[in-house]
């Protein structure tokens, strides 16, 4: 998709009644909207879903286009990222909705609080932490990023087709690990690298978390080790209104690995901020007298 410049546009996948208070998606790493359809199909009562590739995954254009479509320098960050896709969801005439991200969308999630506040109407944090990088961490991260571009193959992250799992589903769940294999092999090198530097960049959000006022869920399988439970805790701690989900026996793909609690924290999150929207309405009537 492009802008009415000819600019290119993060690509997102829509689905449901076209007049709700929408749910944005945002996945994980090194992935794009697809990890979320297990979820999406078990969402009841036909809600506005939309499912986004983030800049360089799936069918959108790579995060320097994106900054080059924004004006912004094309260094690798993920604020880019987040104003690529409140770009997009203006584009479509989303001002306000429900964003959900897990563990990369969560940060992007987190960014979009920070840089478009009034975008988001109900904040989902899953598998992920408001944390930045420890210095080994970065590290390893820019590694990544300099073997990945070097060899031209995606290789270098193939491993994480197992890692994202908890201990139980790595060895139980073989479909699991084929459907990961699948969806990081259809990501590009470029993409990869980029990310991950957007990633080794990020600042600590905890403080934005703290002044975020909306309903918020934070969810968190039991066995994740790259954002474990302490980490889930430490937003929930953070927020003013979060509600924390823990979800027995999974790792850090709770989506993929357990849909059905996800899905049912994410419905609970849209009511909530549904009824906020309606309760904000109705005050906003009875100060004009309508
Ligand atoms: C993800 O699942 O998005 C990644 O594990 C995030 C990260 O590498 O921090």
């Amino acid at each position: 998709m492009t802008t009415t410049d000819g600019m290119p546009q993060v690509h997102t996948m829509r689905r449901g009644a076209p007049d709700r208070l929408p749910l944005v998606l945002l996945h994980g790493f090194p992935l794009d909207h697809r990890m979320w359809l297990d979820v999406v199909d078990l969402l009841t009562g036909d809600p506005t879903v939309l499912g986004v590739d983030l800049p360089g995954f799936g069918a959108s254009p790579s995060g320097p286009d994106a900054a080059q479509a924004l004006g912004a320098a094309a260094d690798p960050s993920l604020e880019v990222v987040a104003d690529a896709v409140a770009a997009a969801l203006r584009g479509q005439g989303v001002d306000r909705a429900v964003v959900a991200g897990l563990s990369l969308g969560g940060y992007v999630a987190m960014a979009l609080v920070e840089r478009h506040p009034d975008l988001v109407a109900g904040l989902g944090l899953v598998d992920t932490k408001s944390t930045a990088d420890t210095e080994e961490a970065r590290a390893k991260r820019l590694e990544i990023a300099r073997t990945v571009t070097a060899e031209m193959r995606v290789d270098a992250v193939l491993g994480m087709r197992t890692a994202l799992l908890g201990t139980t589903n790595r060895v139980g769940r073989p479909d699991l690990t084929e459907r990961l294999e699948l969806w990081i092999r259809d990501q590009g090198p470029a993409a990869i690298a980029w990310v991950q530097e957007a990633m080794a960049a990020r600042p600590d959000r905890t403080h934005v978390l703290a002044g975020y006022q909306g309903p918020a869920v934070v969810v968190v399988g039991e066995e994740d080790e790259i954002a474990p439970v302490a980490a889930a805790q430490h937003m929930v701690d953070a927020l003013t209104d979060a509600e924390l989900v823990v979800v027995p026996a999974v790792g850090h793909m709770s989506s993929n690995e357990s849909p059905e609690p996800v899905a049912s924290a994410l419905r609970n999150l849209l009511a909530r901020a549904e009824a906020g929207a309606s309760a904000g309405a109705a005050a906003g009537g009875e100060r004009t007298g309508n």
